[in-house]
């Protein structure tokens, strides 16, 4: 982290967890354990969670996040959920192009760049996921897929828009599979994207940007993580969902 040239933002991705009572328990006993936090905190739940989530978290500093948008304004895509209505509801942050959506619902560059635009719109923050497979990484490709990832979801976002967007780099080797990548690899995947924003933008603006890592952040390797440059938080998955384990990753990112 560089907290003197960018935010540090701990984000917790609940995905498909959670019912409403759950949910309920999980963020009233999250509220008292990060009040004192020197980052930022977001949660992203899920779809039935918000309202839940909004109507806690009023007056703390833990904002909330979706999971996901759809890109069109309105109109017949049963079972989605467009940028607009979340942020009538109050929702700040949305998830956009996570493995498991490119993975399981056939999500493209394309579709994720299409997604990043509406959200803006909407006026909401975007926390865009990248990363590349563990077969891309063994031949060698992760920073061209990486790269190319994030220049085609930054395709018409102006620098000015570009400050309500978050980077998460995601190895998908290291979602769910208790394989952290090292702090070095972290390090140089997230400095990687850092320069390609600073050539598609500027260097003030790529400075500025909030790089988060993802996969397999927990409790135990958070300070190590965070400890690098260019690791300006984390996007949490399964730890997220235990408060202490959670608050623990966001005291590490308040030091
Ligand atoms: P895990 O922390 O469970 O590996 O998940 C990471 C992730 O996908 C966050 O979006």
């Amino acid at each position: 982290m560089n907290k003197t040239l960018r935010k540090a933002i701990i984000a917790g991705n609940w995905k498909m967890n959670k019912t409403r009572p759950e949910a309920k328990a999980l963020i009233t006993d999250l509220i008292g354990l990060v009040k004192d936090a020197d980052c930022g905190v977001v949660i992203c739940v899920p779809y039935t969670n918000l309202e839940t989530a909004l109507e806690l978290t009023a007056g703390t500093n833990i904002e909330v996040g979706a999971e996901n948008c759809h890109w069109a304004k309105s109109g017949a895509f049963t079972g989605e959920i467009s940028a607009d209505m979340l942020a009538e509801m109050g929702v700040g942050y949305v998830v956009i192009g996570h493995s498991e959506r490119r993975q399981y619902f056939g999500e493209t560059d394309l579709t994720v760049n299409q997604r990043v635009r509406a959200a803006l719109d909407a006026g909401l923050k975007v926390i865009l996921c990248v990363g590349e497979l563990e077969a891309q990484r063994e031949f060698g490709i992760t920073e061209e897929i990486v790269g190319m990832q994030t220049k085609v979801a930054l395709q018409g976002v102006s620098e000015q828009e570009l400050k309500r967007i978050i980077i998460a780099y995601e190895p998908v080797w290291a979602i769910g599979t208790g394989k952290t990548a090292t702090s070095a690899q972290a390090n140089e995947v997230n400095h990687y994207i850092r320069t390609v924003v600073a050539k598609l933008y500027n260097t003030a603006a790529a400075d500025a940007l909030t790089i988060q890592y993802g996969g397999s952040m927990n409790a135990g390797n958070a300070d190590e993580l965070l400890a690098q440059e260019d690791v300006d938080g984390g996007l949490i998955g399964g730890a997220s969902l235990k408060a202490a384990d959670f608050a623990t990753i966001v005291k590490a990112a308040s030091k």
